[in-house]
């Protein structure tokens, strides 16, 4: 019996061992394994990551290359025009105002080709001054073809007109300037699109755009910088900038636009022209790309950039027609009604130089002063208007609900991206963990409460309940805003503008100078922008003692970013209540009678 319990030991023991030996074994291959898939996964990361780096940089180089086949396409049909009309004289066109641009167009004495050519050669040289364009729509040739033949001659008969770069075009890209939507050209044409067409417009070119559209300078890692035509250090605005500087520099009569933070009226300023954001939905928006889709707090709409006001009247009246309220139904439909816009009645007109916010540049405020003494001059009663509650209307309303929540949607449009390095501090912060953002608000309070305030709003709401709180919130808003206005009886608003231009790359660290604008797309006002003035050696002098509501480093960056603007233009912006598109349009009209007066 010894020896089997012996045995039985030893080979217990031996089974031990083995299995000791096989744990060891399985252990170690386990060991090997984590290692191995650890490796493996590291290295897959790795060559993904490349993958999509090299994917990203052909997408790239895809999309240049593309815009410059267009560019060498528009070059060789102006070559071919002059070819065959030796003496097109290009500038006696493009300098004159859409309204003799479209009688000449309509009783013929200028041809449609001679039109459209001489905007081609005038965008392509503003192009190479400016980079401005993004694309070529080379159908353009044949779609003035085709207007020519129709019987009726719509409003806009063989006009010319550009669009920014996320108006939805049939066969072309709209990327707001991230490679995540490069490649992925419209199905078809926005509702938009499609009325200009039917109203005889001819859609020529794509304009430049800031990288996702949330910045008001201009400029993206795919197609760089647009400069700003009255002023190279300058930029032209954005987000709508390459439509601005475009006009401004004649290569366009008429362009379209969108304005979801103030993306219209901020290039418009900044290059002196004319541009309008109507009362959210009375256009329609359909087919416009947008990187913070489902965003519903602050109001994008699209709107008309022209050099004068009856430019934005045309535009205007020539898409609230049928065919729009057909083709987008959540459209109102309400026709243009002109009785309002050409009334002679006086208007009573609020107005205010500063919100107890963001004060404005010198130039800016006597901005708003002589407009204010030129619109008395001429019949009109001006009011003065006490915005209510402006910086908690600015945080807790417009950012908090543009970043309800917390930046994300807009943020991982730049998962597959070069960020761009006028925006990298701003998408340095929006990426941060919200833990992380609220501590610097916190701590940065006692110093600088406004900026704190500021970065606080962009943690967003939280939670679904919290964001129906927030919607009551802007409602509340809205109605105080309403009362104010109602108190005084008036008819419309006359406020500051954010001017003159920026240097470039100063707009991507002041996201809050965005504040003179996207008031009204909170409270969805309609509101245009136009030049008034432009900046005098008086106005740059007094704009080095400029120390703004909390000389905190914000207002010293207005200070860095506006410096040396002697000449620029400087506008102002133009409010009416919603859906009064037409007393808006109207003011515009009357400064614009007052101040070109003056000139
Ligand atoms: C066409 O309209 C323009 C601009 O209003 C005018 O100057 C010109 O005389 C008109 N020409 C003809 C042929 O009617």
């Amino acid at each position: 019996m010894q020896g089997s319990e012996d045995t039985l030991s030893l080979a217990c023991s031996e089974a031990g061992g083995l299995l000791a030996m096989i744990q060891f074994l399985l252990e170690a291959a386990l060991n090997r394994f984590i290692l191995s898939t650890l490796f493996c996964w590291v290295a897959a990361l790795v060559l993904l990551k490349w993958v999509g780096h090299v994917k990203m940089k052909q997408k790239m180089a895809d999309a240049r290359q593309q815009r410059d086949h267009g560019l060498d396409a528009m070059g060789k049909a102006v070559k071919q025009f002059k070819n065959e009309h030796p003496d097109q004289e290009i500038e006696s066109i493009t300098s004159l105002p859409l309204s003799q641009l479209t009688e000449k167009l309509k009783n013929g004495s200028l041809s449609p080709e001679s039109v459209l050519y001489a905007y081609i050669e005038k965008a392509l040289a503003v192009h190479k001054e400016l980079n401005c364009l993004t694309d070529f729509l080379p159908d353009c040739e044949t779609l003035l073809q085709e207007v020519k033949k129709q019987k009726d001659k719509g409003p806009l008969y063989c006009v010319p007109i550009s669009l920014k770069d996320d108006v939805g075009y049939k066969g072309h890209d709209s990327h707001c300037g991230l490679v995540h939507f490069l490649g992925k050209p419209g199905p078809e044409d926005s509702v938009i699109v499609q009325v200009l067409k039917k109203q005889g417009a001819i859609p020529f070119v794509k304009t430049n755009l800031p990288q996702s559209m949330i910045n008001f300078d201009c400029s993206n890692s795919i197609f760089g910088q647009t400069l700003n035509p009255r002023n190279h250090k300058k930029t032209p605005g954005g987000s709508s900038g390459g439509e601005a500087a475009l006009i401004a520099a004649e290569g366009s009569v008429l362009g379209v636009g969108s304005d979801v933070l103030g993306s219209i009226r901020m290039p418009c300023s900044f290059c002196g022209i004319c541009g309008f954001k109507p009362t959210g939905y009375r256009l329609s928006t359909s087919g416009f790309e947008t990187p913070v889709q489902g965003m519903k707090t602050a109001v994008s709409m699209s709107g008309p950039m022209a050099r004068d006001v009856d430019s934005l009247v045309l535009f205007m009246k020539a898409l609230l027609c049928e065919d729009m309220f057909h083709l987008d139904p959540t459209v109102p439909p309400v026709p243009f009604n002109d009785e309002v816009y050409s009334s002679k009645r006086p208007l009573r007109i609020g107005y205010y130089d500063a919100d107890g916010y963001f004060l404005p540049t010198p130039s800016a405020r006597r901005a708003v002063q002589d407009t204010k003494a030129l619109l008395e001059g001429a019949g009109h009663e001006l009011i003065i208007f006490n915005p209510p509650r402006t910086e908690y209307a600015i945080n807790e309303l417009c950012i908090r609900g543009f970043f309800a929540d917390g930046g994300s949607t807009l943020t991982e449009k730049f998962d597959v991206d070069i960020i761009d390095p006028h925006l990298q501090q701003q998408m340095t912060f929006w990426k941060l963990p919200t833990l992380a953002k609220r501590m610097m608000s916190f701590f940065m309070k006692p110093m600088y409460p406004r900026i704190a305030n500021h970065m606080n709003a962009h943690c967003g709401v939280g939670s679904v309940k919290e964001f129906w709180k927030h919607n009551t919130a802007v409602k509340e808003y809205t109605k105080e805003y309403t009362k104010e206005w109602k108190k005084l009886n008036l008819d419309v608003l006359l406020c500051p503008m954010l001017g003159p231009a920026f240097n470039v790359g100063t707009p991507g660290k002041l996201f809050a100078g965005f504040s003179f604008t996207m008031l009204f797309n909170i409270l969805n006002f309609p509101t245009g922008v136009m030049p008034v003035t432009t900046v005098t050696a008086e106005d740059e002098e007094e704009l080095k003692q400029y120390k703004g509501y909390f000389d905190d480093p914000w207002d010293k960056e207005v200070i860095k970013g506006v410096e040396g603007g002697v000449g620029l233009p400087v506008g102002v912006q133009c409010v009416a209540l919603p859906w009064q598109e037409e007393l808006c349009l109207r003011l515009m009209k009357e400064v614009e009678k007052v101040t070109r007066r003056q000139k």
